[in-house]
């Protein structure tokens, strides 16, 4: 763990998928279609999603992260031998509407009470991202909202990170940037971000250099670092 420079802080960054939005929310939402297979699925498709966007920034070949989720859901469902057209338009639907988790909006509110600003910095397309905040009527909350779509490169290249580096024209260590992903945690504290793992699903750290300066369970945890007159 590196050490938390909090009155540095000046810009609160959050990953989306899987940080504030939950993605198996849309699998959950047509479980009784997917059946005994849905959590399976779902976790296949977020499995094949990510490392579709790594082999394709390896390769130089980008499409926008709507047709890599796309692509991953297609391949979730064939190996689990579902040939369902309808239902495979329907979880893609689901995907441009996945719900947040329940602390997501308070802790926004008050992390920007504090005087922070907020934004997301994702692979979500403009479009996804754009849906997923008007979904969980967040666009109140957050003062940007920066995608990969700008420069075709997906996370963990440090171009990602510099991407909000130059949007919010401040220091590397100034942005406290949330993942829940340990990869992405690793990726941006490599990159000079004072990084929170938001540990949602308790797993092991990963074997990958960069270390966060705080791990917690969810969002509101980070809270309790915040003195009630600090800004
Ligand atoms: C994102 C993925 C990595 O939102 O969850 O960038």
């Amino acid at each position: 763990m590196s050490s938390l420079a909090l009155k540095a802080v000046k810009h609160a960054v959050f990953d989306a998928y899987g940080t504030l939005f939950d993605v198996h929310s849309a699998a959950s939402r047509h479980q009784q279609r997917l059946g005994e297979k849905a959590q399976a699925v779902s976790s296949l498709w977020r499995t094949k999603q990510l490392e579709y966007t790594w082999l394709r920034s390896l390769m130089q070949r980008y499409v926008n992260f709507g047709q890599v989720t796309q692509d991953a859901l297609d391949y979730a469902l064939e190996s689990h031998g579902i040939h369902d057209g309808s239902l495979r338009q329907d979880l893609m639907n689901a995907y441009q509407q996945l719900s947040c988790y329940p602390e997501v909006p308070d802790t926004l509110g008050k992390l920007r009470q504090h005087g922070l600003g907020t934004a997301i910095l994702s692979n979500g397309s403009f479009e996804m991202l754009e849906a997923g905040v008007r979904n969980s009527s967040l666009e109140e909350l957050l003062d940007g909202v920066f995608s990969v779509e700008t420069i075709r490169m997906f996370k963990p290249d440090p171009q990602v990170y510099q991407l909000a580096v130059d949007q919010l024209g401040c220091d590397p260590q100034e942005i406290l940037f949330f993942s829940s992903n340990a990869w992405d945690v690793s990726g941006s504290a490599t990159f000079g971000f004072q990084a929170v793992w938001v540990n949602r699903f308790g797993q092991a750290p990963e074997r990958l250099p960069g270390n966060p300066v705080l791990e917690i369970k969810t969002l509101d945890d980070v809270l309790e670092y915040f003195p009630a007159d600090w800004s």
